[in-house]
């Protein structure tokens, strides 16, 4: 078994750069206009796969294929749309694109108190980080399972361990790909698909942005790692096989804690910490 593993590491490691020159293996990152999924793609490519690039923003992309030892194929897409998953798939199938990686990196949240998130957002929060992560887990992991080998990496967060109040809606989508990743990585092993997953705290991107208009949840946020970084120990971490990659010793201590304390004591005072932070009451 653990040879089997250990060739199988090999082989995804080593083939693309060393053996496959012609006809190289392909990577897709959903969310790669930006933060870590932009440094992803960089990794990949720097790993000798050609990279499938999906976000919103097609020029920011484009001039990323630009520099790309094997350029790169941009697909731009709202992801938060329903069907957009399916629509992606059939792009690919139409490219005549087989995915040999597959990371569900895009995703976004809000962080205010829940009863005054806008509507749209929430439901395409829901979109984006739950049903089309799956879906495309689903869509690709079904020729992965033909083909008997992939792998995929779903991106969630340390707050996927723990309810956030005030980020309540984005913590429970991520709860959602805790749970579905660690599922998936027992159902689709025999398959030879090794799926990880990455639960990155706090980084440096355009995520806080995005959270809150006026950014102001961003400043003094501790212990703030690069998206280099945390995307670098995310695909270190998939090809290595790891289950859970959490980036940063400080992160790594809150699934800990989680389990170790009662549960009420950690919403109360995750609940008091975020009041704190965002001026509430
Ligand atoms: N930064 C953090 O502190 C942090 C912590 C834990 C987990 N995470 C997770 O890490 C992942 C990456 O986030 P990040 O921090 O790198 O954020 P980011 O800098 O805001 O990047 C998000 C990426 O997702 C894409 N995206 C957003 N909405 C999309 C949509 N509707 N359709 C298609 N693509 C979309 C964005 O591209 P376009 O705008 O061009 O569409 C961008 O490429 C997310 O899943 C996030 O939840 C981040």
């Amino acid at each position: 078994m653990a040879l089997v593993r250990a060739t199988r590491i090999l082989y995804r490691e080593v083939l693309p750069q060393e053996f496959n020159k012609s006809s190289p293996m392909n990577a897709l990152v959903t969310g790669a206009s930006a933060g870590i999924g932009k440094e992803m793609v960089y990794l990949l490519a720097q790993r000798g796969y050609h990279v499938v690039m999906v976000a919103r923003r097609e020029e920011v992309m484009e001039t990323m294929a630009q520099e790309l030892p094997r350029g790169g194929t941009v697909i731009a897409m709202d992801l938060s749309r329903p069907g957009a998953a399916q629509e992606l798939y059939n792009e690919c199938i139409k490219r005549e694109l087989t995915i040999d990686v597959l990371v569900n990196n895009a995703g976004f949240g809000r962080i205010k108190p829940h009863t005054e998130i806008e509507v749209e957002r929430l439901e395409q929060m829901n979109q984006l980080n739950v049903n089309c992560l799956s879906s495309l887990c689903r869509l690709f992991g079904q020729d992965m399972k033909k083909r008997r080998e992939g792998c995929i990496l779903n991106v969630g967060s340390v707050v996927g361990y723990l309810p956030q109040p005030f980020g309540a809606n984005y913590a429970a989508s991520k709860a959602f790909v805790v749970s579905l990743t660690r599922a998936l990585r027992a159902e689709l092993r025999p398959y030879g698909i090794q799926v990880s997953l990455l639960n990155p705290g706090p980084t440096e991107t355009e995520f806080g942005k995005v959270a809150q208009d006026n950014g102001d949840f961003e400043k003094g946020k501790p212990q703030v790692m690069s998206a280099a970084e945390v995307a670098e120990i995310g695909i270190t971490g998939l090809f290595a096989d790891h289950a859970e990659v959490i980036p940063g010793a400080y992160n790594q201590a809150i699934p800990f804690l989680v389990k170790l304390l009662p549960k009420s004591w950690v919403i109360r005072a995750v609940d008091s910490w975020m009041r704190s932070r965002l001026g509430e009451e």
